[in-house]
């Protein structure tokens, strides 16, 4: 028949992205009706274990949203009855042949369209890439594969994964996930940018006077040491998450919104930028600290990182992009855990207004003056502008106000989590969130000599207190370029 079918295989189903987003992700879709009529879930990893005890186990991590309450009960039954699973070892394809036989007989004869998700360590997405395309590609019907970084750890790691991948894969078939692009307000900021009058003809340095891009987290690396020690703060937030961000926000108009139009625009940008110079960048490492009664560990109590570990958990960097359009502004990035609080966002502080009238008003502080743009990623997704207004009465009293779209007072529906749209995208052929091969090289020539010189040299990283605002190091590095750091915690929260 022409019907088609779709059969998801999480490769590595017993490990901790697979239970915290895959699975769950996989459900929301299917509640709110998104995946085809006809799929299949198919968990797979080397333990033997039963589908009963696949279900058990990932029944625990799904959860219905608010506004999924209804029929929950009923749905998750429903969805675990559409989940195998299939014990196998991730190197032979003589195991991924009997998953094919599985996969057909749910499949029962229609188009079989089938999607991996290499939920596994980096050091096996080749194998896997090899016995799955081998043993249990589609004959009829496209086969996909997503991997998730790390994608190596410099350019000639992360060339020679792509060579292995593309050994046994095209390039249409893999799909590189970031995240980050799957955030909604990252994936709003090209309607912000190419559907509004206000923001689009401001965007270059004519206006803006820099961006910051800012990713803070709460908490240590507790438990991902092992992981962590060997790639660091840059490699785990910058090199991705913060750059695609970058990426999307100074690329130029695309042709369409076809996934190579955009794509393009992404690559040109990232490849106009200046290499990072070490004397632009700062790192940092948490110490323990004790506060309230409460210790807090320190990066190196983790028992899986070496006690003279010279791994960053806190970077800041100023970069450059040497275009037309970007010429001379400045974009600082910020990341690290274990810092005061959680969040990401982009911040575009714009250029005085020249000759202004009101100077006087402001005392000496113009800076405090000018304009500035909020993205705030999460959580508590907002955009806000910062704007000067007059405090209402006889005299002639400035104020800083916020123009405010604060979603959770805007829209009443629960934000989808990125893995939601992204596994959605990836079923329907949809490319344009994922990384292709050539955007992920540029990201690579940015970071790489940096990282070379910090590791060859053996940069000590400055020790930040855990729970701290990081090291002072990042204030005088914005200082350079005489930018000062938003402050999330200054800013008052839209008020509901
Ligand atoms: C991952 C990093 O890519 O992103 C983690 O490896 C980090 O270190 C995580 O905690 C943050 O993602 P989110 O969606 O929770 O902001």
């Amino acid at each position: 028949s022409n019907e088609q079918t779709v059969s998801i295989t999480v490769v590595g189903a017993s490990g901790d992205l697979a239970k915290k987003k895959i699975f769950p992700a996989l459900f929301a879709l299917y509640y709110e009706g998104c995946l085809p009529k006809h799929f299949t879930i198919f968990g797979y990893a080397r333990s033997k274990m039963t589908d009963e005890e696949l279900r058990d186990m990932i029944s625990g991590t799904l959860t219905c949203r608010i506004d999924q309450r209804e029929n929950c009960g009923d749905k998750t039954e429903k969805f675990l009855e559409r989940c195998f699973y299939h014990s196998g070892q991730y190197s032979s394809e003589e195991n991924f042949r009997q998953l094919d036989a599985e996969l057909k007989k749910h499949e029962g004869g229609r188009v079989a369209n089938r999607l991996f998700y290499l939920s596994i360590p980096p050091n096996i997405f080749v194998d896997v890439a090899r016995s799955a395309s081998r043993g249990s590609s589609s004959s009829r019907g496209w086969t996909r594969v997503i991997v998730e970084k790390p994608f190596g750890r410099d350019s000639e790691s992360s060339a020679e994964l792509t060579r292995g991948l593309k050994q046994y894969l095209s390039e249409e078939q893999i799909y590189r996930i970031d995240h980050y692009l799957g955030k909604e307000l990252v994936e709003n900021l090209s309607i912000l940018r190419f559907s509004n009058l206000v923001f689009e003809p401001l965007w270059s340095r004519q206006y803006i006077r820099n961006v910051q891009l800012i990713f803070s987290e709460d908490f240590g690396t507790e438990g991902r040491g092992g992981y962590f020690d060997n790639y660091g703060i840059i490699r785990d937030i910058m090199q991705n998450h913060l750059l695609q961000i970058l990426a999307l926000f100074a690329m130029e108009p695309p042709v369409s919104l076809d996934a190579e139009d955009i794509r393009n625009e992404k690559v040109k940008v990232l490849r106009s930028m200046r290499p990072v110079h070490i004397e632009d960048v700062v790192t940092g490492q948490y110490k323990g600290h004790t506060r309230g009664g409460v210790h807090y560990p320190a990066y190196t109590d983790d028992k899986t990182v070496p006690n003279n570990s010279l791994t960053p958990t806190f970077a800041a960097a100023a970069l450059f992009i040497d275009n037309a359009r970007w010429d001379g502004v400045p974009f600082l990035m910020k990341a690290g855990k274990a810092l005061h609080r959680k969040g990401a966002e982009i911040r575009v502080q714009f250029r005085h207004v020249p000759g202004n009238l009101y100077k006087r008003s402001f005392g000496t502080d113009l800076d405090q003056a000018t304009n500035e743009l909020v993205i705030r990623v999460q959580p508590d997704e907002a955009i806000y502008l910062k704007i000067n207004n007059k405090v209402p009465g006889l005299g002639m009293r400035l104020d800083r106000s916020t123009l405010n779209l604060h979603y959770a007072d805007r829209y009443s529906h629960e934000i989808p989590d990125a893995y939601e749209r992204l596994l959605l995208d990836a079923i329907e052929g949809e490319r344009r969130l994922f990384i292709r091969s050539d955007e992920l090289d540029a990201a690579w020539s940015l970071f790489t000599p940096l990282l070379k010189e910090l590791e060859e040299k053996k940069v000590a990283p400055e020790l930040y207190p855990y729970g701290s605002r990081g090291p002072v190091g990042a204030h005088y590095l914005a200082a350079k370029y005489h930018v000062r750091w938003g402050d999330m915690n200054a800013e008052v929260r839209p008020s509901k």
